[in-house]
């Protein structure tokens, strides 16, 4: 019996070291996502998920040139359909008709929204829908959306004296969330317009959010809100909440990968460096703060004893999908260990060592049949990411993250597309993890070999 038991133990050990989720738990954990995102910037961050997970041609991560045709191909009609009804729908709340019985009364893409950083989120996808014409099929005026949007963040939305931006409507305050919101939509206006000065202002704003939330006296780490003065209008969080991070990470990447992929690309080559730097000053900084399980708490550099700290899976897969973004955008791998790391430890199966030992037959390998949501570690058996901080009370742990499950899909296509590549960098990645498995097989075939 031992013997033969033995070899199967060490293959299940390397096949969960592979682990990743299967279609149809990427199916479950996006049907949750789509049931649970309703605020603004959970529709924005949804839509781009499916963009960047099914739809990537129309992704600004797209490996072909930025904008894509605006005949959608069939084959990606059925992918692309849930970012078009988020377009629609909103747009159709707004009155936005064609038909010249528009009532529309709010510039905002969501009307009365206070957060007037959170809306534009969804631009992307109103965009995308005037875009590709979906104008006349839906009596809907998706430009006059965007441009109105564009023109509330421009001239009604607060500023301070050197131009950011604000997060609120009610005053000027600058939040980490935002760099993901509005920088974006300002870039890719600027491709679908043909104007550089649009995407001139999206690198702009995320210098100005830089100088205001970096906080020198962490290592670089963002802080999460300043400038507010109202707690019940926003907040007032100068700490270094870890999803801030993400969020500032990912979009500046969105706004790097827009860059490069646009007919502006030789126009801001300096800005894609600055950029960059800034997104790797970011991982630098959140992973020097990152504990043993491979799981970043709440807060970065908040220590899971201290009190009022918990582990946090969503910032962990957002920060995660940005590494490996980074990697394809920039061949730069030197954070894929700890990326690596932090993907291993999201998607491993329950107890995956004491399961290991009693396990009669290896795992799986392949994404069709790797192992279900129900067995994972970090996810509930109906697809929810765990544990997770509350996104609409961020100083507390929740349940049932809309973003957190959007976030999950960028790390698997982030992953998905860095393997495609040829996992560039495995090997600086994987050398620890690699070393550890041959060691464990050796060990374990020397073990059988004895019986
Ligand atoms: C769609 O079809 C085109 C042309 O046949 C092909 O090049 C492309 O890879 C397909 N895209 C998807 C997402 O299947
Ligand atoms: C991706 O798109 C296909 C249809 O093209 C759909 O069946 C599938 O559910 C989508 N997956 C996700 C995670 O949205
Ligand atoms: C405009 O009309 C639509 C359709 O009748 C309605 O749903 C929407 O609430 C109206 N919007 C405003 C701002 O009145
Ligand atoms: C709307 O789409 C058309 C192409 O169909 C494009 O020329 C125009 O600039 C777009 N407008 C906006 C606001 O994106
Ligand atoms: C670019 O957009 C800005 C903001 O809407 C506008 O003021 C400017 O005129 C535009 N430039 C061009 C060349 O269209």
């Amino acid at each position: 019996m031992r013997p033969l038991l033995l070899p199967l133990v060490a293959l299940q050990l390397i096949s969960s070291a592979s682990a990743q989720l299967s279609d149809a738990d990427l199916n479950t954990v996006a049907a949750r996502l789509a049931q649970a995102a309703q605020q603004s910037w959970e529709l924005g961050a949804r839509a781009q998920a499916i963009l960047s997970l099914n739809a990537t041609d129309y992704s600004v991560y797209t490996a072909s040139p930025y904008p894509p045709p605006q005949n959608v191909p069939s084959n990606i009609t059925s992918a692309i359909a849930p970012v078009f009804s988020i377009a629609r729908n909103v747009v159709s709340a707004l009155g936005l008709r064609t038909n010249g019985s528009s009532n529309a009364t709010s510039l905002e893409l969501v009307a009365g929204d206070g957060a007037a950083g959170d809306p534009p989120s969804i631009g992307v996808a109103v965009l995308l829908a005037n875009w590709t014409g979906r104008n006349s099929d839906d009596g809907l005026d998706y430009a006059k959306a965007a441009e109105n949007q564009l023109d509330f963040l421009l001239n009604e939305t607060p500023h301070t004296s050197d131009g950011a931006i604000s997060h609120r409507v009610a005053q000027v305050q600058l939040w980490s969330d935002n760099v993901y919101m509005v920088p974006p939509f300002l870039a890719l206006y600027g491709v679908h317009t043909s104007n550089k000065s649009l995407m001139g202002e999206a690198y702009n704003q995320v210098k100005l959010y830089r100088q205001y939330l970096r906080d020198d006296d962490a290592d670089g780490l963002w802080k999460h809100i300043v400038l507010s003065t109202n707690a019940d209008d926003g907040g007032v969080d100068e700490g270094h909440w870890s999803t801030g991070n993400g969020w500032a990470a990912a979009g500046m990447l969105r706004v790097l990968a827009t860059m490069k992929h646009s007919s502006f690309s030789d126009d801001f080559k300096n800005e894609q460096n600055d950029l960059a730097s800034w997104v790797k000053e970011i991982h630098s900084a959140v992973f020097n703060n990152i504990d043993d399980t491979n799981i970043f708490t709440n807060y970065a550099d908040k220590s899971i004893k201290s009190s009022g700290s918990f582990y946090d899976a969503a910032s962990t897969a957002l920060i995660a999908a940005t590494v490996y973004r980074f990697a394809l955008l920039r061949d730069d791998h030197t954070h894929l260990p700890n990326a690596e790391k932090c993907r291993k430890a999201l998607f491993a199966t329950k107890g995956a060592v004491s399961a290991s030992t009693t396990a009669s037959a290896p795992a799986s390998s392949g994404t069709a049949s790797a192992a279900r949501l129900g067995d994972l570690e970090h996810f509930t058996s109906d697809g929810w990411l765990t544990p997770v901080v509350d996104p609409h009370q961020v100083g507390v742990e929740g349940k049932e993250s809309a973003e957190g499950n959007a976030f999950v899909l960028e790390l698997q296509a982030a992953y998905r597309e860095w393997v495609a590549a040829g996992s560039p960098g495995i090997n600086a990645a994987s050398r620890a993890a690699a070393t550890s498995s041959i060691t464990a097989l050796a060990l374990l075939l020397g073990i059988s070999l004895l019986f």
